[in-house]
């Protein structure tokens, strides 16, 4: 197993966001997954090897069969960029992409009643104001997907926002397509993985404005997005196994680490164990192995 990599270093602007080093090559982006996990919007102080090319390689998956209009222009580094990587260390996690004008809402579409949405209808019996059925078990299946966006903090946690907010703020037109586009590819997503044994059970996407459309940027459906839980072992009333981050989590709380300071450094297993559920879910989802 390859040393995870965790900062890149490319004579170009850089932003780095918590996962991805975004450069700015003038009227494009070159956006590289790293290795690096959060976790409770804490960056961890290690990483998972191979991380940001399964997330970065399950993204292009998506963005080829969604159909959907997207932020990708090349799928590997251009071959005056790859000498800048005489290592190698960025192919497979690195993408040339269309400079957007970022959507400042993450939409969030949950089918499925888990985390922050399962804590907010315990108390109101609404997730972010929307009326639920009562009696709902932890992670039931919804009727209908909902769509419950927030709002991208600079710093810090994201909001939830009432869907009235995001239409006073983008206007009507603008909030109901990205509601309703957002919700289709959840569907479509959930209709793809389904056969292949995994349930999304929510996901958040990111879109952005390009020459007056909106495109879908940033990492689509990927287990840093979504929590992903094997179909055959679904059983509301409890926590599910999952393919996600919830296994870190898990570990995470059962430290003691109050989530205020810089986090403890995870163990070997835990790293290895968050690695190989990324890798199943990569190789579940696309039915192919990691490309090398
Ligand atoms: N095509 C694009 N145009 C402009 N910004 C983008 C595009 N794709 C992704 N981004 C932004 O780049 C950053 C990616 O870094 P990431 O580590 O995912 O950030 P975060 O910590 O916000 O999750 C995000 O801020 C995302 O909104
Ligand atoms: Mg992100």
């Amino acid at each position: 197993m390859a040393n995870a990599l965790l900062q890149t270093h490319l004579p170009f602007p850089k932003r780095q966001g918590k996962v991805r080093d975004v450069y700015d090559l003038g009227d494009r982006l070159l956006i590289v997954s790293t290795d690096r996990i959060s976790a409770f919007d804490w960056v961890m102080p290690n990483g998972i090897p191979d991380k940001g090319r399964i997330l970065n390689q399950l993204s292009l998956f998506w963005f080829r069969t969604l159909g959907v209009e997207h932020h990708i222009l090349d799928d590997a580094l251009p071959p005056s960029l790859a000498a800048l990587d005489p290592a190698g260390e960025l192919q497979g996690r690195s993408v040339i992409a269309r400079k957007a004008q970022v959507v400042p809402f993450e939409c969030v579409i949950r089918g499925y009643l888990e985390g922050s949405g399962w804590r907010d209808y315990k108390k109101t019996g609404c997730v972010c104001g929307i009326p639920l059925p009562t009696g709902l078990r932890q992670c039931d299946r919804l009727e209908h997907p909902i769509f419950t966006p927030a709002t991208k903090a600079e710093t810090g946690h994201d909001e939830n926002v009432s869907f009235e907010m995001m239409q006073s703020a983008l206007g009507t037109d603008v909030a109901m397509e990205l509601k309703e586009r957002s919700v289709a590819i959840y569907q479509r997503g959930n209709e793809i993985t389904r056969p292949r044994g995994i349930v999304i059970a929510d996901t958040k996407l990111e879109w952005g404005w390009f020459e007056g459309r909106l495109i879908l940027i940033d990492e689509v459906l990927t287990p840093d997005s979504s929590r992903f839980w094997p179909a055959d072992r679904w059983q509301p009333g409890r926590a599910q196994p999952s393919f996600d981050k919830q296994f870190l989590r898990e570990f995470l709380d059962q430290t003691g680490w109050d989530k205020n300071s810089p986090p403890p450094e995870l163990p070997e297993t835990i790293v290895s164990q968050t690695r190989e559920r990324y890798l199943a879910a990569y190789e579940q989802i696309t039915g192919s192995t990691l490309p090398k």
